[in-house]
């Protein structure tokens, strides 16, 4: 008989039939002769009821029927006598896979802490909430390619191990195949790459927008969606030494076509989670985050508030707050001010541009004042920054220039000048954060929870 997924089951609700499900036990307990097992197979949030007459199976097998353990049951789905299911199976025979010590298995009771189900993420899938994390984290993958391809963008795939430093921030992580025992050096001291495995100094990609902007300038509209990899060593919830980002790339956009796409695309993001994800929502708006899905119905209801940096600027001043971090012009934006504008004074998203030219990255198109450039940060309520992007620098003088007074290295960025040399174009995109949609999308409150093996400072276990 063809196993059927428990998900499957609970919709269909086809009684008299008889049905094979596999999975994990739950809980178990036992009312005079009937053992009632709930089982989950990762399908949904819900439990299928197993009910076992005691009397027809080894009192062994019934023993060893303990949470964790694993079991295929043969039985006919009847209508549920009990509250909480509308269907249940009625047992004729079991097959247990695979015992669970509960002397030993670390997920018997509920209610274990966060951290304490970090340290042990190799089980924590099998918890209600990272089933329903890592489901919605599929989910939008998913409607992320699906939301791009039916608008005409095609997925590009940009490298992992490059040469150069897309950011220009000086934060990757090297690769190489040196023995850092005994590094070559060259004449000068330094470390001599010539005969590392690619012949130069490479690192792993903090951003495949520049590859991106090559495929964009020839192929119109592209998005990239992959890992990338930070060496900063920034410890906060927000904040993840691998992390997943997704870029499109446009040519022929400027910065408010930019600004619509990443309204447009957070939204549709939004409505894709609210429409096919609903089941695992209202479990974590009811268990992690009660105003969940208040949140994500308000954010789709409401235009995001568009403001420069420097009006952004003066709100701050003027809000007489304290903050822990400095405002002035000039200045980057924390978190906390990103999250007073948010949260405090426009009650919405908002999407900030025009930032000055010397906090942002060497590649934003430069405006006529000289002093600021067309970035755009989204920024979200509980997050704050999601997005951060802009329209690209397209003319060759004034991006050489700006390299060159950044000391970034002109001539291992050869390539991406040429693309300014032969045929330049206006051009847009931005980058995504995928683990800091998805914290928005499921309330959860650590960026270590919403990915299923993070990677931060001094943390690289699984
Ligand atoms: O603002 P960032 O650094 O922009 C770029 O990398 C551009 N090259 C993107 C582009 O224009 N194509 O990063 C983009 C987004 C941030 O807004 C944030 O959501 C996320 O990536 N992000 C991180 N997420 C988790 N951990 C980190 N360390 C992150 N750094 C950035
Ligand atoms: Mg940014």
């Amino acid at each position: 008989m063809k196993r059927k997924r428990v998900k499957e089951l609970l919709e269909n609700q086809v009684t008299g039939e008889k049905v094979l499900v596999k999975g994990w036990v739950r809980t178990k307990r036992e009312i005079k002769n009937v053992a009632f097992v709930a089982l989950n197979d990762g399908s949904t949030i819900n439990n299928i009821q197993i009910v076992i007459d005691i009397n027809s199976f080894p009192a062994e097998l019934l023993r060893d029927i303990t949470t964790g353990a694993s079991l295929a049951v043969t039985g006919t789905l009847v209508a549920s006598q009990g509250k909480g299911q509308n269907v249940e199976i009625s047992a004729s025979e079991i097959i247990l896979y695979g015992k669970c010590d509960p002397e030993t298995y670390p997920l018997q009771k509920k209610g274990h802490s966060m951290e304490f189900l970090r340290e042990i993420a190799h089980l924590r899938f099998r918890t209600n909430t990272f089933g329903a994390v890592m489901r919605i984290r599929h989910a939008m993958a998913f409607a992320v390619h699906k939301y791009f391809n039916d608008r005409g963008f095609f997925y590009l795939h940009t490298p992992i191990i490059t040469g150069s430093d897309a950011e220009g921030a000086g934060e990757m992580f090297h690769v190489t195949t040196l023995d850092l025992e005994n590094l070559p050096r060259t004449p000068e001291g330094r470390i001599d790459f010539e005969g590392d495995f690619f012949g130069k100094a490479t690192n792993l990609t903090v951003s495949g927008q520049l590859e991106g902007e090559l495929g964009a300038l020839a192929l119109g509209e592209i998005y990239t969606f992959g890992p990338t990899f930070r060496a900063e060593n920034s410890n906060t919830p927000r904040h993840l030494a691998e992390f997943w980002m997704i870029e499109p790339e446009m040519a022929f956009w400027d910065i408010n076509d930019n600004m619509d796409l990443g309204e447009d695309f957070t939204k549709y993001l939004i409505r894709y989670a609210l429409d096919n994800c609903r089941e695992d929502l209202e479990f974590l708006n009811k268990m992690i985050d009660n105003g969940l899905i208040e949140r994500l119905e308000f954010v789709l209801a409401n235009s995001y508030m568009r403001l420069t940096y420097t009006e952004a600027i003066k709100i701050l001043e003027s809000s007489g707050r304290k903050w822990e971090y400095h405002v002035g012009w000039g200045r980057d934006l924390q978190a906390e001010h990103e999250r007073y504008l948010v949260e405090t004074h426009f009650k919405r998203p908002v999407i900030l541009t025009d930032y000055p030219m010397s906090i942002k990255a060497f590649y934003m198109k430069q405006n006529d004042d000289g002093k600021t450039v067309r970035a755009m940060d989204v920024l979200f309520p509980g997050i704050g920054e999601i997005i951060g992007g802009s329209q690209r620098e397209e003319e060759l003088d004034k991006l050489t220039r700006r390299i060159e007074e950044l000391n970034l290295p002109l001539k291992d960025l050869w390539w991406y000048l040429d693309t300014r040399k032969f045929g330049t174009a206006p051009h847009s995109g931005f980058g995504l954060g995928f683990e800091r949609l998805i914290l928005f999308m499921t309330g959860m409150s650590n960026i270590r929870d919403v990915i299923p093996f993070p990677r931060t400072p001094r943390n690289a276990e699984f």
